[in-house]
């Protein structure tokens, strides 16, 4: 099967791609390299340097003719879309409707989208169920959420299948550890540089961490999962505070951070966790990694720069 994976040249879409190629489906990237990057990307998939919101995206979809798309491109950060609502509006929301028209015009058997646990908010029972109250904090949570109220209505109107993984805090390998990047590559970063952290908040904000190569095997189940036209958490169903989490990667490097701590972020969560037993039962997917083996993994891939291209991971 031919498969269309957007920002497969990103963090996460980089690992999908190569779960896919290891799969031996034929695999399309699109990319427009805005913070993937070009080696990132399988020797074996195809890539093609593009926006999703490109008016070009539809001639592509013709000549391809993809079976499945696992939409991954996106503005990924919640203090980014805090800082420009409209440029978060014009990629996550433009952007993913005009993938959505591309698909439905060429006849894609299914969908597969990244959502996000910023969906939710500040939630009253954690772990999260998926049919929680969304009320996102964040323009970004607010984004991704109506793009899935987009995919609900494709399936209604037009019939187009979907899958939505609502992901908690995803980390390891090939994430970006500058102020896009996530918490754990951030401190990662700034411990092997020994240069102190900035904590925003007291630190007793929880995340559930879930491993990237978890993450990925996800986005493959979904393909062809029976269940589908239904959003899923993808999550390890834990919380860890970021006090915990400093402790942790302490342990895993050997080395102690140097803390300051500053106030809390605009549009952060406060406490998040999200309850994967439907993942469980409807795609059998289940999390592997611990969080500690995953800390040292990602740390490590920071200290051996080798270790963060595709050759070198063993995942
Ligand atoms: C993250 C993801 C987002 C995903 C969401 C799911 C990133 C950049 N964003 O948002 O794509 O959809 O999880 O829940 O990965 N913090 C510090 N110091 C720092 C950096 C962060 O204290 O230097 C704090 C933040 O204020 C926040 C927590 O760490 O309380 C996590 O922040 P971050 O890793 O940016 O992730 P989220 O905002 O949760």
């Amino acid at each position: 099967m031919k498969i269309l994976v957007t920002g497969g040249a990103g963090f996460i879409g980089s690992h999908v791609v190569d779960k896919l190629i290891q799969q031996q489906c034929r695999v399309v990237v699109v990319d427009n390299l805005s913070s993937g990057l070009r080696e990132h990307v399988n020797t074996a998939a195809k890539l093609i340097e593009m926006d999703i919101g490109s008016p070009e995206l539809l001639a592509l979809f013709e000549q391809e003719k993809f079976d499945y798309v696992i939409h991954q491109a996106a503005q990924t950060t919640v203090a980014q879309s805090i800082d420009r609502p409209d440029r978060d509006c014009q990629v996550n929301i433009a952007g993913s409707v005009n993938l959505l028209e591309a698909c439905r015009k060429t006849a894609v058997r299914r969908i597969v989208f990244a959502s996000t646990a910023a969906a939710y908010g500040n939630a009253a029972d954690i772990p999260i169920p998926e049919s929680a109250p969304k009320q996102p904090t964040s323009f970004y949570g607010l984004s991704k959420w109506t793009v899935e109220q987009y995919l609900a209505l494709y399936r209604q109107i037009f019939g187009l299948e979907y899958i939505v993984l609502r992901c908690a805090n995803v980390y390891g390998e090939r994430q970006g550890n500058s102020g896009e990047g996530g918490v754990i590559s951030i401190f990662s970063k700034k411990l092997h540089e020994r240069r102190p952290v900035t904590i925003f908040g007291d630190g007793g904000q929880s995340r559930d961490f879930i491993y990237v190569g978890d993450v990925a095997a996800a986005n493959c189940l979904a393909l062809t999962a029976k269940t589908c036209n239904a959003a899923f958490n993808i999550s390890t169903g834990t919380e860890t505070s970021l006090n915990t989490l400093v402790k942790l990667l302490e342990q895993a490097a050997g080395i102690k951070l140097k803390k300051y701590f500053a106030q809390p972020r605009e549009g952060d969560i406060y406490r998040s966790s999200l309850d994967n037993t439907a993942a469980g039962k409807y795609l059998s997917w289940q999390p592997q990694m611990p969080l500690s083996q995953g800390l040292g993994r990602t740390y490590q891939a920071l200290k051996q720069p080798g270790l963060n291209q595709r050759e070198g991971r063993e995942w």
